[in-house]
């Protein structure tokens, strides 16, 4: 069987990756290496031959959305697309195609190689149903993910995460091959939980431009299931962590300002709620729902470890052996969501799912591999200069108190 894995060198998807690929199957990934996209997750399964650039990158430098009322034209800088890519694949080996010969020299490559490597944009018509040609199996994990970023600049948000979904979702319709969709959408789209934790049933209702446009994306999936009879499944997982997640999310940041003594930005009293989910964890359930999930239904994927951000936060200072005055609290985020909280029931009874371990080996297994692995976050902290432009403007302003 060939997974298509849009997104795949981010955090979840390479988690996923490396976990399908030890399960002996075939992985294309498709991913365009934002700042979240890393070779360096991936690779164990990269060599000489195995990281294709299409040659219709260069087509992507004006995609025109024209509705009934009003066109939107998307400028791409070609010389940064570029830089950025050069940058990106500095370490590795790469090699140009064009793309009448894709399809072909990805089914020949997948004959040696668990893994090939396409850079390219799920936006990117020609080169998604060259892939959605040849794959059996799509998850879409490819996504713009962090609010702050929505807050800051919701533009890529739309684009990827619910535009990319669109163009995925046609190409998935014309394939002839195409087993199952699998849609990665999140417990976010629910919005803030009160008295009780959401199950699949419940209504979303987003508060801020991240889980606005992944409830779009997860609510055209479902339209491509009932309308189409596209063999899609939505999976709503909660807030993940684990090896190779970027340092702008929760728990790597804390750690890696914590390793380097520096102050660690707490938003707000620090009591907003979350739901912890093991990123290896994810994976087994991501196995679980392609295997025996039913078409046209929605899972959520809990980690059952409901924690205060501020418990979070001191758990790392503790496994680290650091004080709790490197704490400093700030302004909290606009409209930031008090708890997030789901049931997750439906997988477990249904699809025989089970939780295994527990959330404090997990974290401090999580915790040391930041610890062994510096190299990988430094080069993202010292050298990427996106990186330092956006924890600037996010918290160089903050009030401290
Ligand atoms: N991280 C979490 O806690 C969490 C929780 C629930 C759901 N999710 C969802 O899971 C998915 C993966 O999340 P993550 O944390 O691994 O994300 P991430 O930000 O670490 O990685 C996203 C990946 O997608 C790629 N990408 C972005 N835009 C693209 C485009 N237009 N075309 C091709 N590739 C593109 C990036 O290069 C990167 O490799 C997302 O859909 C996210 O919404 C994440």
């Amino acid at each position: 069987m060939i997974y298509l894995i849009t997104g795949g060198a981010g955090f979840i998807g390479s988690n996923y990756v490396n976990h399908l690929i030890a399960s002996n199957q075939k992985v294309i990934i498709l991913d365009s290496l934002t700042y979240a996209g890393n070779l360096k997750n991936i690779s164990l399964h990269l060599n000489e031959d195995n990281i294709l650039i299409p040659a219709t990158q260069k087509r992507l430098s004006s995609i025109r959305i024209e509705a009934e009322s009003a066109s939107i034209d998307f400028d791409y800088d070609i010389i940064a697309e570029k830089k950025r890519l050069a940058d990106k694949t500095a370490c590795f080996h790469t090699k140009q195609i064009r793309m009448e010969s894709l399809t072909d020299e990805v089914k020949h490559l997948l004959i040696k190689n668990a893994l090939v490597f396409v850079y390219g944009n799920i936006c990117d018509s020609d080169i998604v149903s060259e892939l959605m040609q040849i794959s059996d199996y799509v998850v879409n994990f490819a996504a713009e993910t962090h609010v702050d970023r929505s807050i800051l600049e919701p533009d890529m948000f739309i684009r990827t995460d619910m535009y990319g979904t669109y163009i995925l979702l046609e190409a998935a319709r014309k394939s002839e091959n195409l087993k199952k969709f699998i849609h990665i959408s999140t417990d976010e789209v629910y919005g803030v939980a009160t008295d009780h934790s959401f199950t699949e049933s419940d209504p979303i209702n987003p508060r801020n431009p991240y889980s606005a446009s992944k409830a779009a994306a997860d609510r055209l999936v479902y339209a491509y299931n009932q309308t189409y009879r596209l063999p899609a499944t939505i999976v709503r997982p909660s807030n993940n962590f684990g090896p190779c997640q970027y340092p702008e999310k929760l728990i790597p940041l804390m750690t890696i300002k914590a390793i380097r003594n520096e102050p660690l930005p707490v938003y707000g009293d620090g009591r907003q709620i979350r739901d912890w989910l093991y990123v290896k964890d994810t994976a087994r359930a991501l196995d679980c729902i392609i295997k025996k999930g039913n078409i046209g239904e929605v899972y959520n994927i809990a980690g059952r470890n409901e924690r205060e951000n501020i418990d979070i936060v001191h758990f790392i200072l503790m496994q680290l052996d650091k004080p709790k005055t490197l704490i400093r609290h700030i302004d909290d985020r606009p409209g930031h969501d008090r708890r997030y909280s789901l049931d997750d029931t439906k997988i477990c009874e249904e699809l025989g799912f089970s939780h295994t371990g527990n959330f404090e080996d997990k974290m401090a297994s999580t915790i040391q591999w930041y610890v062994d692995n510096q190299e990988w976050w430094q080069q993202i902290i010292d050298y990427d200069s996106e990186y330092k432009v956006f924890m600037q403007s996010l918290y160089g302003s903050k009030t401290k108190s």
